[in-house]
């Protein structure tokens, strides 16, 4: 393909957009060269000649530019009109070189797939626990944690509010190997409907009874009537015992590992917050992002943190 124009541009535009950048460039050469004098000599009376400006008694020499200045000004003339030939710029006009910022993207994305691609499926080859030992595995794959993940969870893996703490051994939905890499690559939803509609009070029950499971002072007459209705609605998805389901991703409430709870906050109002608006945490499906194979290799990455706790 030897054509240099493409059409981007309408071809109005690109033409209007051509004949202002040149027209630019024109002007400002033909401003410096309209203006050049050469001969600063003093005449026969020794007068020098002036701008005509004068201020406070006090004359404007009509002196050359310095030639420094000049040839510098030349010189991005020069400069403007060699990158306008090789560069897009003129409207319609590609360039000869060709450059755009996809296909200069496409290299570079190119050069790194088959660069670190080899890597990653070697990697790929070796079973997470094994993984997770591999110190220089850790950290490319500590790398990748950093670029993708610490925005939620944190650079030290330890979460925040309504991000989960990835470095402890309490998961929302289950530790193993499996566990992790089903939560990276299609991501999950925490879904916990709101309880509004039991009233006020109910909610205090239940309150007080998510208080004592996770062994905190609470209201034991409350607690008590919070216990029955616990058993009714909320037994389907936290258990009986209030230990949780990592199939739903419904946490376990006798942890005292909490993922809403604001530091500085009475953890009873973010219980009753929780039970008043519901809960729906998100995590994006990673796969689409990363692909699989740093999947596997940040999933190894997960479980090497909450390993070193033991
Ligand atoms: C946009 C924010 C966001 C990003 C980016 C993100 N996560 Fe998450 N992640 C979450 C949220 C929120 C949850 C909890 C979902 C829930 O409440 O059900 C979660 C859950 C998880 C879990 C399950 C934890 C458990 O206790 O079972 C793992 C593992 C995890 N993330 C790892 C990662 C890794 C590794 C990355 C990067 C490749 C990542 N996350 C990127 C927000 C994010
Ligand atoms: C449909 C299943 C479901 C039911 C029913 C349900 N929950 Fe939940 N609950 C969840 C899920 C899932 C989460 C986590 C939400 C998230 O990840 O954003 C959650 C979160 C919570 C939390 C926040 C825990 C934390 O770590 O901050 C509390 C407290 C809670 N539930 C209490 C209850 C109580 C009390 C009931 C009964 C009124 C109840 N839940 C009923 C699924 C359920």
């Amino acid at each position: 393909m030897n054509n240099f124009w493409d059409d981007s541009l309408s071809g109005f535009w690109s033409t209007w957009i051509i004949v202002i950048s040149l027209g630019a460039i024109a002007i400002s050469a033909w401003l410096l060269f309209a203006n050049r004098k050469t001969d600063k000599a003093p005449d026969a009376q020794g007068n020098v000649e002036t701008t005509g400006h004068a201020a406070d008694g006090i004359e404007e020499y009509d002196n050359p530019l310095p030639r420094w200045w000049f040839y510098l000004y030349v010189g991005t003339v020069i400069f403007a009109l060699g990158y306008l030939v090789l560069y897009p710029g003129l409207g319609n006009f590609t360039g000869v070189l060709r450059w755009t910022q996809e296909n200069q993207w496409e290299q570079e994305v190119a050069y790194a797939d088959e660069h670190f691609a080899p890597i990653f499926r070697q990697y790929q080859e070796v079973a997470i626990p094994e993984l997770a030992k591999d110190d220089e595995a850790m950290q490319v794959a500590e790398r990748i944690f950093l670029n993708n993940c610490s925005v939620c969870h944190g650079s030290n893996a330890q979460g925040g509010y309504g991000f989960p703490n990835l470095t402890d051994d309490n998961w929302l939905y289950g530790g193993t190997p499996e566990n992790i890499v089903m939560s990276l690559s299609n991501g999950r939803n925490g879904l916990m409907p709101s309880w509004q509609q039991l009233g006020e009070e109910n909610i205090e029950n239940l309150t007080q009874h998510v208080l004592a499971l996770s062994g905190h002072e609470a209201d034991e007459a409350k607690g008590a009537e919070g216990a029955q209705l616990f058993a009714s609605v909320c037994a389907a998805c936290h258990m009986p015992d209030g230990t949780g389901n990592p199939a739903l991703g419904a946490p376990n409430l006798t942890s005292d590992v909490w993922l809403y709870h604001r530091p500085g906050q009475e953890l009873a109002d973010s219980i009753r917050e929780t039970l008043r608006n519901g809960r729906n945490g998100h995590m994006p499906a990673q796969a689409a992002y990363i692909g699989e194979d740093k999947v596997h290799l940040v999933a190894a990455y997960v479980y090497s943190l909450s390993q070193k706790d033991d």
